[in-house]
């Protein structure tokens, strides 16, 4: 493939209308909004420039990015620091085609340094009214529980989070996943679900099959985040196929914890051409060098993905989304359009 050519497949990725379902807010703190907010917080980093952040962002597993990531949460104080968050995430987003994006929150990180909880979810849904207003973008907020915490905490969290209810559409689980299965938050996502929220839940990242299972067995999930290890079970594939369960796959993650050792080698081709319900994200842009778009350009380039299985790709992240149904058609009939328009590769 020529360079112009390469340029042109990239900008049609990239303006691809698409939403963005798997993205962890504090997972988008950009280097230099870090330093600005320590400096305006008076809070010390371990680093002593941008340089040296960036250097600090190789890692050898999830847990190695984990340690670094919970401590660059620390700047993040005020407000208007996730309103600010927030709406850099959105303004970047949206010039990468995203038209909506169902966001992660981790609220345990912040409660448990003496943090509000209204403080959180104010300044973040802040952002995002003005993002649909500014951009277009429309957006929802998913609360995540910390997995390696106690399932008491999580109730606890849960609770502290029923009068901002309207603020938030979902629950779901992240953190450490090894020997943190599913089952450990089997009560919480009942009394989630009774409380009228939807589900999902970070599983087969680094976990094996058995808890993308328990995610939807027991917790009940409408869609599976990461989920990559499914392909290790055939019976688990063919539940995940036949029902259309959505997997928010999120490559350049994957390679930087090293859960697949290149792009190259990444089964999300398999997985898509297996008829698995497969969207594509970012998780942690700031730390995984790059943001959705990138991830559909990279990917797209290095498994030799069609046009048409990447305008596959988008529709998938909108009917995958938890939009109502009448906005899922619209966005949908946006694909078509755009893909009609660009014809296939
Ligand atoms: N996995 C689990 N927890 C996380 C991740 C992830 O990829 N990103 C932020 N928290
Ligand atoms: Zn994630």
């Amino acid at each position: 493939m020529g360079e112009s050519r390469e340029s042109l497949e990239h900008d049609v990725l990239i303006a691809l209308p698409k939403a963005e379902l798997h993205a962890h807010i504090e997972g988008t703190l950009e280097p230099a909004l870090m330093f600005e907010m320590a400096r305006r917080n008076g809070v010390d980093l371990p680093y002593p420039d941008e340089a040296s952040v960036r250097r600090a962002y190789n890692f050898e597993d999830l847990q190695s990015f984990l340690d670094v990531y919970y401590a660059a949460c620390k700047v993040l104080v005020t407000d208007d620091d996730f309103y600010d968050l927030t709406l850099e995430y959105l303004r970047r987003a949206a010039t990468q085609g995203v038209r909506h994006a169902e966001i992660f929150f981790d609220p345990q990180t912040h409660t448990d340094r003496g943090v509000e909880f209204a403080t959180v979810v104010n300044g973040i849904t802040s952002a995002l009214v003005e993002g649909e207003r500014q951009l277009g973008v429309t957006s929802r907020l998913i609360l995540c529980f910390l997995r390696h915490l106690s399932a008491e905490a999580a109730m606890e969290t849960l609770e502290t989070a029923l009068p901002h209810r309207d603020a938030i559409i979902a629950v779901g689980l992240d953190s450490s996943e090894k020997d943190n299965p599913p089952v450990k938050f089997r009560d919480v996502y009942d009394r989630a679900r009774a409380e009228g929220f939807l589900a999902v839940a970070h599983a087969g990242e680094e976990g094996p099959p058995e808890y993308i299972w328990q995610a939807l067995e027991l917790l009940e999930v409408q869609r599976i985040d990461h989920g990559l290890k499914c392909t290790d079970d055939e019976g688990l594939v063919d539940r995940l196929v036949s029902e259309q369960i959505p997997l928010t796959v999120c490559p350049f993650s994957n390679v930087k914890l090293r859960v697949v050792p290149e792009l190259r080698q990444h089964n999300v081709a398999q997985m898509l051409r297996r008829g698995l319900c497969v969207t594509i994200n970012s998780d942690d842009p700031s730390y995984f060098g790059g943001y959705v778009g990138d991830n559909y350009v990279g990917t797209a380039r290095a498994l030799d993905l069609s046009r048409d299985e990447m305008f596959r790709v988008a529709r998938n992240s909108f009917s995958a989304s938890f939009l109502p149904e009448a906005d899922k058609q619209r966005h949908l009939r946006a694909v078509d359009d755009y893909a009609a328009k660009i014809g296939a590769s």
